[in-house]
């Protein structure tokens, strides 16, 4: 028998294993923070990252998002892109503080309004809109009352929920509650690398609760008003222990694994905290916030897992060492600093780690998962042809791109992918000075040039796979 190549018409043939599977979604992602600006616009509140930006020292040479890559003011041009590049979906945030300044009461319908008139725009061009409803821009005043270290915070967050669905939800049929609630409750309030600042590994703790919390009332708000997909996107940790052979690294690597990872999934997915995870929060808090039933609301059933994943964790056993700030009683676990080839930012480069969670998550929790960010950071900017070629940036999203196949080809219910990021914005604590983008944006005119890694997606979505 003779082999036939499969050839999609006016293509070239792909290579076996090549291709993902039909409907696969690919996307690119952004952040209302991240690129909006327009931060005094149309009613807007302030959030906690306006706060945190223009207290000094916080970000990267004083940067902050009141302008950022004014995607408020064109946001038909960033749809135009997104067509041209022939993205199936959008993933984008809504900023609570534009649609309620104070985080509860009253609504502000101007804030609403745009995006009404993005998602209408996404659509009259073919592309399916994915709504996150908390990318890390909590109202301020919200932050004055507790924040996420107290629970009406979270029940706020649900009618908050309810009310951006009832607006949204006649064209809008995915929903993500939270993103990487890790880094809210972590750098958000044990390292403070991130706003609200604060350094208080119980505060993390109870943070973690309440945003779980907030997930599942939201979720609950969402289902009963009839939304098609509920979602969450975690960035759970590829974690390794540096030597699998030792048993105290090994014990290191469940340490950290239950910290990023099982603490957040377990209550989702298996509806209750596991054992150890509630032992090592004793160590800083009582637990009282934990009320009977709350693990009940978070495991509300979610249709899809969203999973962001840029580098791999490597720990060991290291008596004396002290607790990283970002993970709070690791005292005695040593994060080995990235190897091999690094990103701008400073992450190792490890696709395969990335096949290892996708099938890690497949096997323990059995859910759905969608690739919502991945991507990498490069110092590129326009050569003298006035292209933007970032050749290293296309090798590193190819190979996460196989790494996602080969997780595909064990059986992985993967669904799609989403890039970080469609283009170059406000990097959080780094400010500008890191460019995820597909697309360059030249900060002082507002330009956009799709980099050559933007063409060569076109052509990866076009043939939905990869080329030998
Ligand atoms: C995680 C966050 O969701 C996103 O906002 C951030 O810019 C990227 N990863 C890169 O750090």
């Amino acid at each position: 028998m003779t082999a036939t190549v499969e050839v999609e018409p006016g293509g070239e043939p792909l290579a076996p294993g090549g291709a993902f599977p039909e409907g696969f979604v690919w996307g690119a992602a952004t952040a209302s923070y991240q690129i909006e600006g327009a931060v005094r616009e149309d009613g807007r509140g302030l959030s906690i990252w306006d706060t945190f930006s223009r207290t000094p020292g916080r970000v990267h040479a004083g940067h902050t998002g009141d302008v950022a890559c004014d995607h408020y003011h064109r946001y038909v041009e960033d749809v135009a892109l997104m067509a041209e590049l022939g993205l199936t979906s959008y993933r984008y945030s809504i900023a609570w503080p534009r649609v309620q300044p104070d985080g509860t009461g009253p609504v502000n319908t101007r804030g609403l309004d745009f995006y009404d008139r993005l998602t209408d725009e996404l659509i009259g061009k073919g592309i399916d809109p994915v709504v996150t409803l908390y990318h890390w821009d909590l109202p301020q005043t919200l932050q004055d009352r507790g924040g996420w270290t107290v629970r009406e915070t979270a029940e706020a967050f649900a009618e908050y929920a309810a009310i951006v669905h009832a607006r949204l939800g006649d064209r809008v049929g995915t929903w993500t509650t939270l993103n990487e609630p890790w880094c809210s409750a972590y750098l958000g309030h044990a390292s403070g690398r991130h706003a609200p600042g604060i350094q208080d590994p119980a505060a993390a703790f109870r943070a973690v609760h309440h945003l779980l919390l907030g997930h599942g009332l939201a979720a609950r708000a969402l289902r009963s008003a009839g939304a098609r997909s509920v979602s969450i996107t975690l960035n759970p940790a590829a974690v390794f222990p540096l030597d699998p052979e030792n048993a105290a690294d090994a014990e290191a690597a469940r340490i950290v694994d239950g910290l990023h990872n099982r603490i957040f999934l377990d209550p989702l997915l298996r509806g209750a905290y596991p054992d150890d995870m509630r032992e090592h929060m004793t160590r800083f808090t009582d637990l009282s916030h934990i009320r009977d039933g709350d693990e009940t609301i978070i495991n509300v059933p979610i249709d899809v897992l969203g999973v962001n994943f840029y580098t791999p964790v490597y720990v060991s056993a290291r008596p004396g060492e002290p607790a990283a700030p970002d993970n709070p009683g690791t005292e005695g676990i040593a994060f080995r600093a990235p190897v091999g080839p690094i990103t701008d930012i400073g992450w190792q480069i490890e696709p395969a780690a990335l096949t290892k969670l996708l099938d890690r998550l497949h096997a323990d929790y059995g859910v759905p998962l969608l690739i919502t960010e991945n991507g990498a950071a490069y110092p590129d900017g326009p050569s003298a042809d006035g292209e933007v070629h970032d050749a290293d940036r296309i090798d590193y999203l190819d190979g996460h791109l196989r790494a996602c196949l080969d997780a595909i080809s064990h059986g992985v219910d993967l669904r799609g992918y989403f890039a970080w990021s469609l283009m170059d914005n406000f990097e959080w604590s780094e400010g500008y000075r890191m460019r995820f983008g597909l697309v360059h944006v030249d900060y002082t005119t507002q330009r956009r040039v799709p980099k050559d890694s933007a063409k060569w997606y076109r052509e990866v979505i076009r043939r939905n796979g990869l080329d030998d």
